[in-house]
């Protein structure tokens, strides 16, 4: 199959794309978190083509994109209150709310849950082409299942050319990692599943009368997550990487030291770190095995180059990659959970914490 891509999207490009969509056909999109591939979410058998495009297991479920929030009703059997005041706090954006499935979405969608995934984008290309489209949109990342998540068109075709029609370009996404996801289906109580933009700060502000958790697998390596897909070892770079978290400086010492040690044994070692960190390695490291992901403490930025960074150290010819973590506060709880994720849990704490909050350990 012919891969288009196309850019800049036109409205006669939506219409063409909307079409493909009700169809039953597959259109990777730009979002403001990450590319998505979306398919008819109320057609099983398009469904069941983004699992085949992807390699996804067929347990693990889609999330349905809408393009207004009076379509949530659509796709939901109830908005319980916790949703709906998320939803109208923080949507269009970097959130998923889950909550009660309508009886007319397809298991497929759900791997036969009774919860269904929804998310409004802020991306303008996303919901011109959901509202074109007609229906709710079900969209995982689209990258082949086990890569890190596509932030700009190039990645998708990276994973998906020759295997999907067409992938619209709007460039490179705002935030960089994939949504927040908000269980919401509980009394009383709201999880986060996933982290993302929108932080556990600013839906514990939101949500005053709440209990706002966060799912404590996320922070362990070996523990279930109640996202099904979180389970996985996602965002997995082909060499295996060992993530330092501490202050600063004293990271930045560390990663030398190491970097130092394996060098003189042979190895070719790549390094993700902030640019202050990857200044005090520039005379042992040539420029291809480091990457910069902005100054340290910014965790915009570091979102937005992550993926980018595993991608392009799959592309060299390292035996091994070293990061520097993040604090887990704001968005850095988001970067930090990627990393994990991606390290599989190969965590090094320099000195035991973190300047400003005294422990890099959450529960
Ligand atoms: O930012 C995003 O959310 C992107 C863009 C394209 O919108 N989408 C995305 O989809 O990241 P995906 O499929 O790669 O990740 C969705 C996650 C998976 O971990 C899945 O297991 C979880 O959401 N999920 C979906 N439906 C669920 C449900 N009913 N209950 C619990 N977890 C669910
Ligand atoms: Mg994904």
């Amino acid at each position: 199959m012919q891969t288009e891509i196309i850019s800049p999207v036109t409205e006669t490009d939506i219409e063409h794309a909307a079409g493909l969509i009700r169809r039953g056909q597959l259109v990777a999109f730009p979002t403001e978190t990450v590319y998505g591939l979306g398919a008819n979410g109320l057609d099983a058998s398009a469904c069941a083509r983004i699992y085949k495009a992807k390699g996804r297991p067929a347990d693990n479920p889609l999330i349905l994109h809408i393009s207004d929030l009076s379509m949530a009703a659509d796709v939901a059997r109830e908005v319980p209150p916790a949703a709906a005041h998320l939803l109208t706090v923080f949507a269009p954006g970097p959130l998923t709310v889950i909550v009660p499935k309508a009886a007319h979405i397809p298991d497929i969608v759900t791997g036969g849950l009774p919860t269904v995934g929804v998310r409004c984008p802020a991306n303008d290309i996303a919901r011109a082409l959901i509202r074109a489209a007609g229906v709710p949109v079900a969209a995982p990342s689209a990258n082949t299942s086990g890569r890190p998540s596509p932030t700009a068109a190039a990645m998708v075709a990276d994973d998906l050319a020759g295997r999907i029609p067409l992938i619209l370009d709007g460039g490179a996404c705002r935030w960089g990692i994939e949504s927040t996801i908000v269980d919401c289906t509980a009394e009383g109580a709201v999880t986060i599943l996933r982290p993302g933009a929108v932080t556990r700060e600013m839906i514990a502000a939101e949500l005053t009368q709440t209990e706002v958790r966060v799912d404590s697998a996320l922070m362990a390596a070996d523990a279930v997550p109640r996202a099904p897909g979180m389970k996985y070892r996602h965002y997995a770079p082909r060499a295996p990487l060992t993530v330092y978290t501490g202050a600063g400086p004293a990271v930045a010492a560390a990663l030398r030291a190491e970097l130092l040690r394996r060098s003189a044994a042979g190895e070719r070692v790549g390094l993700i770190a902030s640019r202050e960190t990857v200044a005090v390695v520039r005379d042992v490291l040539p420029a291809a095995y480091r990457y910069d992901c902005g100054a340290r403490g910014d965790t915009a930025a570091y979102a937005s180059r992550l993926y980018d960074a595993l991608r392009h150290f799959d592309r060299t010819d390292i035996a091994s990659l070293l990061a520097e973590g993040t604090e887990e506060e704001g968005l850095g709880l988001a970067v930090m959970n990627r990393l994990r994720k991606a390290s599989g849990g190969d965590i090094v704490a320099v000195g035991g914490a973190f300047e400003k909050t005294g422990s890099n350990k959450k529960d």
